[in-house]
């Protein structure tokens, strides 16, 4: 487990596929004095990543690579994870997934948000699920990366209501405006 040393914040980076509000977010949550850690890196496997805009507006490096070849992408950013030094990946809205390989040669810890309860629905289309199946909470869960989607240990989770009126767009702003809550709140826990 990666360990806070001294007054020093852990170098981070985020990978991001879309909007990048959870970026935004994290961004703004690693400024705060007592937060534990600082984003160095932001990865997107696309540069039609929207979130890729907050690499300027917060002076922020940013890396993209396509994940057409994912052998060759995942072994740059490994490279480039080591030279800036990175001991921790907070996934935010990434869309690709990443090798058992990829997991076992990084050296420090990867995190991810899903918009879901998990175990319930790992993978995609949560919340398109939670209404067809007529579910009454809906919600986000912050966990440790593993070999296995979405399969890896909770951290922290935090339960949505449905309304009868929710619709796909109506939940998925809910669940959001709770995962921008959620992500730093996970992450003090796992540095307390
Ligand atoms: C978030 O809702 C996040 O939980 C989800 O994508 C959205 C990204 O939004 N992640 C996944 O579905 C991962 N499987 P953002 O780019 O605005 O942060």
């Amino acid at each position: 487990m990666v360990k806070l040393t001294g007054l020093k914040k852990v170098k981070t980076a985020v990978f991001i596929s879309g909007t990048g509000s959870n970026l935004k977010n994290l961004i703004k949550f690693s400024k705060i004095k007592n937060s534990p850690i600082s984003i160095d890196l932001i990865f997107s496997n696309t540069a039609k990543a929207k979130g890729l805009r907050f690499s300027n507006q917060f002076n922020v490096k940013k890396y993209v690579s396509s994940f057409k070849d994912s052998k060759i992408a995942e072994t740059k950013i490994l490279n480039l994870l080591k030279k800036e030094n990175i001991k921790f990946i907070c996934l935010a809205g990434f869309m690709k997934i990443l090798s058992k390989n990829f997991i076992k040669k990084f050296n420090g810890e990867i995190v991810n948000i899903h918009p879901s309860l998990l175990p319930k629905y790992k993978g995609l289309n949560t919340h398109i699920k939670a209404i067809q199946n007529k579910d009454k909470v809906a919600g986000c869960t912050v966990h440790f990366v593993t070999a296995k989607l979405d399969s890896g240990k909770i951290i922290l989770q935090k339960v949505v209501k449905i309304s009868k009126k929710d619709t796909l767009t109506t939940l998925a702003k809910k669940v959001l405006r709770q995962e921008l809550k959620l992500y730093p709140a996970a992450i003090k826990k796992i540095f307390s």
